[in-house]
């Protein structure tokens, strides 16, 4: 059977041998415990689950969604409330918002919507894999921009080739940074605003880890900042800030063009949210607030527990990141990101994500998620603490 080539461009899984001992050594019955996977194990709150039920019992929302591709009003007009809420930043709904499958659904569509065959699109390295796969299926051509230590894994834009950035059609961009925790700032997102307007280029805001800061940090959107609706779009989802990554919903907010484009690519691609689904998030954007700083004080006891740990690692002047549900720390002295994560498995029968798996600039560093129930992080921390 033949399979396009644009798939044989996606890069294969970089580890295949450390992911086959664990693989063996669950079939031989080894209790594993993976630090590896950012998938929320805290229950989804419960007056969602009953919205869910009671919406789903009603025949009228067994029907193809209403406003296929866009999401129906009521749950816009919620994303929107949310966003002026939470962000201080105003939308129309009608043509502003547009309600996804996730975020991750988003960047895909955002690439098919603005991406010619062959032009490039800027992207950070180390970087969430799937920007450089949609990026490849749309035949464009990912270009990595360096995020380092030094610079607050902010992206040195004015580091950026300039025949680069006039190629360039698009940009992802993601902060909170998964997976470096990192976050942005007002002066780095107009910095952003000023550089996709010298050289055309759409920004795609990536924010589905816009409410899990740290250490009292305000949550942040691209949107805020003045201009950008001008550029680009900002993508968020339901899937983190209220444990709904299994609901597949989320959404898109900014440019009427880019969200125009975006929803002409879904209106031929899906038939949009189950309307059950949406009345849920309506909830969840409602009346849930409170799950947020509950989650926040879940992740911090389990950040603390992690840097406790690790702090033994001799790091030097190692900042904690202050977002998202990741921990990116340095491997011990200078040891490669493989090496270190096959030695944790080996030793301790715990999985952690080598950095490198995220780009070149990964090197050196691992990452640590913290949606692991509390009694299994505490048993995988007793077993690393003896291996270290
Ligand atoms: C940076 C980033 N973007 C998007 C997603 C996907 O989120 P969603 O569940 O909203 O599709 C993830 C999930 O881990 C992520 O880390």
């Amino acid at each position: 059977m033949q399979i396009a080539n644009r798939l044989g461009k996606i890069p294969p899984y970089l580890f295949m041998e450390l992911r086959n001992k664990i693989n063996n050594a669950k079939a031989e019955g080894i209790d594993v415990i993976s630090l590896a996977v950012g998938d929320p194990v805290d229950p989804t709150p419960q007056p969602v689950i009953d919205e869910l039920s009671r919406t789903a019992a009603d025949p009228e929302n067994h029907r193809y969604p209403t406003d296929e591709e866009k999401g129906m009003l009521a749950f816009r007009e919620a994303v929107a409330d949310w966003y002026a809420a939470r962000y201080n930043v105003h939308v129309d709904p009608e043509d502003e918002v547009l309600g996804l499958i996730g975020s991750k659904e988003g960047c895909h569509h955002f690439i098919l919507a603005v991406v010619n065959p062959g032009e490039t699109v800027l992207m950070t390295d180390p970087g969430y894999p799937a920007y450089r796969a949609s990026i490849l299926m749309a035949e464009g051509e990912p270009y990595n921009v360096p995020i380092t230590a030094e610079n607050n894994f902010l992206p040195e834009l004015e580091n950026i080739p300039s025949d680069v950035a006039k190629r360039a059609s698009g940009m992802f961009l993601n902060y909170p940074n998964n997976p470096t925790g990192a976050t942005a700032t007002p002066e780095f997102f107009a910095d952003v605003v000023a550089f996709a307007n010298s050289y055309d280029i759409a920004i795609c805001h990536d924010n589905p880890y816009s409410e899990v800061v740290f250490d009292g940090l305000k949550p942040l959107s691209f949107l805020s900042t003045p201009g950008a609706k001008d550029v680009g779009v900002e993508l968020n989802s339901l899937s983190k800030p209220f444990n709904m990554t299994g609901w597949r919903i989320g959404m898109a907010l900014g440019n009427t063009d880019l969200i125009g484009g975006m929803a002409q690519v879904k209106e031929n691609t899906d038939s949009g949210i189950f309307n059950a689904i949406q009345y849920a998030g309506i909830v969840a954007l409602t009346q849930c607030q409170s799950n947020i700083g509950e989650m926040l004080e879940v992740y911090s006891r389990r950040r603390q527990r992690i840097l406790d740990t690790f702090g033994r690692l001799n790091w030097g002047d190692y900042t904690p990141p202050k977002g998202t549900f990741y921990l990116w720390m340095p491997t011990p002295n200078g040891m490669s990101s493989i090496d270190f994560a096959t030695r944790i498995f080996e030793e301790a029968a715990v999985v952690i994500t080598a950095g490198s798996a995220y780009g070149d600039y990964g090197e050196g560093y691992f990452r640590v998620a913290l949606t692991v129930p509390d009694d299994r992080l505490d048993e995988a921390l007793d077993r690393i603490k003896k291996a270290l």
